[in-house]
């Protein structure tokens, strides 16, 4: 955590700006919006901004250093490859702040979809965290299709849906774990910004998996539901 990185508030009620106005920006920010936040979105055109903003209730609308610098917490929410150039643009407004990178790093591939960054260690999240190193960083909420967090509710055979995060500070993963509980969701925390890459390949798999016709969800059953599985690995 950097000296000036703000914390989660201790209100409950978060303050959150998007970089961004199109499904991600509405899906994502209606969501939090209904959460109890108070959200401004923010875009490079003032005229899309104003519609999303009155779409989804939020509190205002602007430019994206009005956004960056109105959230305790600022969602990444365009396309991967314009995500760290922007991130380099706002550093200033981005210090001491969270930001929420959900991007997928993606282009169409012989195979299916691709990653766009090297995999390994490399990730758009760490990029952003190179161009904006004042603000905490953690890889969120990129995993699902917008229309689920369009749901009142999003929960699924019983249990409320598990969003997977990586953070590269303590407090980055304060403030997204306490966000995705006020949206009813449950944490899970999978380590620092150097597994980014994994959820955001994870990402790409998955989209993947649904345009070949295939159920993502119906690839991980958990070893318990087979009896007498055991699992030596370290
Ligand atoms: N849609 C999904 O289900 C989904 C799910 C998970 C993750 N994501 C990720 O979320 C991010 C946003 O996706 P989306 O579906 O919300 O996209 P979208 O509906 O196309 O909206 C993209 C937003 O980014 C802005 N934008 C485009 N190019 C830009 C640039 N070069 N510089 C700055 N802003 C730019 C657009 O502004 P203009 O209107 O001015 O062009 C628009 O406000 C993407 O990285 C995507 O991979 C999407």
């Amino acid at each position: 955590m950097t000296s000036n990185e703000a914390r989660a508030s201790d209100s409950g009620t978060l303050r959150i700006g998007i970089l961004g106005t199109g499904s991600m920006a509405a899906a994502l920010g209606g969501a939090w919006v209904r959460a109890g936040h108070q959200v401004l979105v923010g875009g490079r055109n003032l005229a899309a901004a104003a519609t999303t903003a009155a779409r989804i209730g939020a509190a205002g609308h602007g430019g994206f250093t009005e956004a960056a610098a109105y959230g305790e917490a600022v969602l990444m929410a365009v396309p991967a490859d314009s995500a760290p150039a922007l991130a380099q643009e706002l550093a200033p407004a981005l210090a001491g702040r969270t930001v929420l990178d959900c991007t997928v790093p993606m282009a169409p591939g012989p195979d299916g979809p691709r990653l766009t960054t090297g995999g390994g260690t490399d990730s758009v999240a760490a990029r952003i965290a190179a161009a904006a190193p004042e603000a905490g960083v953690a890889k969120v909420f990129g995993i699902c299709h917008e229309s689920i967090w369009t749901l009142p509710r999003p929960v699924f055979e019983g249990a409320p849906l598990a969003v997977p995060f990586c953070a590269g500070t303590p407090s980055a993963a304060a403030f997204t774990e306490e966000l995705i509980t006020s949206m009813g969701c449950s944490p899970l925390p999978c380590g620092g910004l150097s597994r980014a890459p994994l959820l955001e390949a994870a990402a790409v798999l998955a989209i993947g998996v649904w345009w070949s016709g295939g159920e993502a969800r119906h690839v991980l059953p958990s070893p318990a539901l087979a009896p007498g599985a055991v699992d030596d690995e370290p």
